[in-house]
């Protein structure tokens, strides 16, 4: 068995009002949320976050969100701080995703901050890295996951390092239903394991999660988590419905 626990992590993206969120919780809770093989971890919008806490109350299913700002407090209007994450029981957080690089012109640096001031307030982050596809296609995937990774992890210490999840997310499999072959993301994936291994060593890059993203759904999903160096799912689309994101659950759970 491997030494990663497999983990699920359902990104609502801009959708669902508070009360929808709860009823999904609520379905995703009343499926799996005793199970303990495979960690789950739903994230809503900032707005749903303390119904979906009080939800998930008792459960096993974690609760992250979507971004954060790197300062404590202080003049950012319309920015949400770790701390008060934190305060709603927030365990995990998405950062620097594609969508907020692209649209929100988000730097290497800046999700750099982010990550050292998230894992300083005890949350998990998730850190995003994925290619487009004019840069797979003009051979540099591994150069650009490689400087998203060394970048986005610069100043994290070996032991805070296994607190740290990664995404690997090719732009071009997001929300298109182009999935990346299992061969394509295995590549990518264990690439990424060679690069935690000369950034902590051998024994912590082994413990490291390194999650694929990308039109990820119930049929894709066993022959992916099935790769030795693939450790869960960063859900989008198939996370908005109890049935998909529960199935993958099981999928996970089933190969552990
Ligand atoms: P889809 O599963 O909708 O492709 O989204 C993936 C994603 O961006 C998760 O963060």
């Amino acid at each position: 068995m491997s030494l990663r626990k497999k983990l699920i992590a359902g990104n609502w993206k801009m959708n669902k009002t508070a009360a929808d969120g709860v009823a999904l919780v609520a379905d995703i809770v009343a499926a799996a949320g005793k199970q303990n093989d495979v960690e789950v971890v739903v994230c809503p919008p900032f707005t749903g976050l303390e119904s979906a806490a009080a939800k998930l109350e008792g459960s096993t299913v974690k609760l992250g969100a979507q971004n954060m700002h790197p300062e404590a407090s202080g003049a950012y209007t319309g920015e949400i701080s770790a701390g008060m994450l934190r305060a709603l029981f927030v365990s995990h957080v998405i950062l620097g995703h594609s969508e907020r690089r692209s649209y929100f012109h988000e730097s290497d640096a800046f999700i750099n901050q982010k990550v050292l001031a998230a894992l300083k307030a005890q949350l998990k982050p998730i850190l995003c890295v994925g290619e487009t596809l004019a840069e797979r296609e003009s051979g540099s995937t591994l150069k650009v996951v490689q400087t998203q990774l060394e970048a986005g992890l610069e100043g994290v210490s070996k032991d805070l390092a296994t607190n740290v999840v990664i995404a690997y997310e090719p732009v071009w499999a997001i929300g298109t239903g182009k999935v990346a072959s299992t061969e394509q993301a295995q590549e990518v994936h264990a690439f990424i394991r060679s690069l935690l291994v000369k950034l902590f060593g051998d024994a912590i890059a082994q413990k490291v999660r390194i999650l694929y993203g990308g039109s990820m759904k119930p049929a894709n999903a066993p022959e992916l988590l099935a790769q030795k160096d693939i450790d869960g799912g960063l859900i989008g689309g198939a996370s908005l419905e109890a049935r998909s994101f529960v199935e993958l659950v099981t999928a996970a759970i089933a190969i552990k």
